[in-house]
């Protein structure tokens, strides 16, 4: 692959529609901050300027998955955009048993209610928080074993998502038999968006099939995953994207995957199997929820467009544009003064905003002073990550910047990283939020906050 020999970094794609964003009055912001409770989950859209609330299911659709929209087959049964759907994932995964569902969660639903009984254990580099719930809901253990750099925001290893061999040795040996799965998260979005090395998917794999356990991949980043290893670990610059996709899918027994992100789609998901007795069981858990295994409770037209969209994934020019947006990105706000972990994830930007407001302890909730700040600055809506949405257990108070794929320009980055200079220029006059009224669980999506001071 040739490398990119200039400074600046265009977008591999020009642009067919528009969609005009809301531009607003400081003090049209302020009453909107007001209103929504201090909780930008309840801002609506319309008050937003450049929303990096998620990556999930807010991408663009290329003209091909438009054109594919059309061409869907609404057949209730045996739709020719099924098989289009199960021919692209046959040839980049692999995986004999291809059934949709709605979105990711509706697999890790099926897959907690099929393969995880009560009292089971089931091990991961780090559980995705629907992840996570879905297997405390079946009555399992959820253990996230990350490697000890994911912690350290400034340690710029290049593979910081892979999951501590020692701990799932030490893991496998404590829980035996109750341990049902093992999983990979790919990239580890809850640990920074960072990438798990192949060499980390071999030693799991092989782990977990000298355990005799299954091994399943949550595959909702695995292009950009596979970008990391193309790009990062030594020997597979020279393997194509598809080869190294392919490579770590031979690995899994299964996956599930929200579509929403490297499927390039407004939703969707996938649920993976290589096992036919499971498959049988996941197939039955379908149609009681989700809808006939040909359509798993999407229209046929978002399975075709689903189809095209996992292919463009794995386009190079468009990961490496990603990868090196999401890096100019995270260098822009260092230089101006903003702390973000390193390196650069794979989806999103993470402000430590523990650092960057070290006169705030966590109780006076740091990330969202950060968050409202770079709100009120310039319409910029972010999401905490810290004492909000993990009481008690967050190892640290950041602030998450996703990135919609191929949505916004690099004018759009340039400017909240304007927005965050200033921000960051008046950190120490920042205060903290006080939680004035919270559910009793998860609390960052609906709390009601208020401004410690003034
Ligand atoms: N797994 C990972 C790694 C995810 O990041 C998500 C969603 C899911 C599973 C669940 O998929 O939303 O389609 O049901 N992450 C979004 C985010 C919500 O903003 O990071 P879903």
């Amino acid at each position: 692959m040739e490398p990119w020999p200039w400074k600046t970094i265009i977008e591999p794609f020009r642009i067919k529609a528009v969609e005009p964003i809301p531009l607003l009055h400081p003090a049209e912001r302020a009453a909107a901050l007001r209103r929504a409770g201090h909780n930008l989950f309840k801002l609506l859209a319309d008050e937003v300027t450049i929303d990096l609330l998620t990556d999930s299911g807010t991408g663009s659709m290329s003209a091909s998955q438009w054109g594919a929209l059309m061409e869907g087959d609404e057949s209730y049964a045996g739709s020719r955009s099924f098989l289009q759907l199960q021919a692209v994932v046959h040839d980049i995964m692999g995986f004999p048993h291809v059934l949709p569902v709605h979105q990711g969660r509706a697999a890790e639903r099926i897959l907690a209610r099929t393969l995880i009984p009560p009292g089971a254990v089931v091990l991961n580099n780090t559980h995705f928080d629907t992840t996570r719930a879905h297997v405390e809901q079946a009555g399992a253990l959820a253990l996230d074993l990350p490697v000890a750099e994911a912690l350290r925001p400034q340690d710029g290893s290049p593979f910081k998502g892979d999951m501590d061999l020692a701990a799932l040795d030490a893991a496998l040996a404590e829980h035996g038999s109750k341990v049902v799965m093992v999983m990979l998260t790919l990239t580890n979005n809850a640990a920074g968006g960072q990438p798990v090395s192949m060499a980390n998917i071999e030693a799991v794999s092989a782990r977990a099939r000298a355990a005799g356990v299954p091994f399943y991949i949550d595959a909702a980043r695995f292009a950009e995953n596979s970008w990391f290893i193309h790009s990062r670990e030594p020997g597979y610059d020279r393997w194509s994207l598809l080869d190294i996709a392919r490579r770590i899918f031979s690995l899994a027994d299964g996956c599930t995957m929200s579509a929403k992100k490297d499927g390039i789609v407004n939703i969707g998901g996938l649920l993976c199997t290589r096992d036919d007795k499971v498959a049988e069981l996941f197939r039955n858990e379908l149609i009681l929820s989700e809808g006939f295994p040909t359509y798993g409770g999407l229209a046929g037209r978002d399975l075709a467009a689903m189809a095209v969209g996992l292919g463009e994934a794995l386009d190079v020019d468009y990961l490496r544009y990603r990868a090196k947006s999401i890096a100019y990105f995270a260098e822009g706000l260092r230089q101006v003064g903003v702390p973000v972990v390193q390196p650069a994830g794979g989806h999103a930007v993470f402000i430590d905003a523990g650092a960057l407001l070290p006169h705030l302890p966590a109780e006076q909730l740091p990330g969202v002073a950060v968050a409202n700040a770079l709100y009120l600055e310039g319409g910029v809506r972010s999401v905490e990550i810290g004492e909000l949405m993990f009481p008690g257990h967050a190892p640290l108070q950041l602030v998450r910047l996703a990135v919609p794929r191929r949505v916004y320009t690099q004018s759009h980055i340039d400017y909240v990283i304007e927005v965050a200079a200033k921000v960051a220029a008046r950190s120490s006059t920042l205060g903290g939020y006080r939680i004035v009224h919270e559910p009793p669980f998860l609390r960052h999506f609906s709390a009601e906050l208020a401004p410690l001071q003034g």
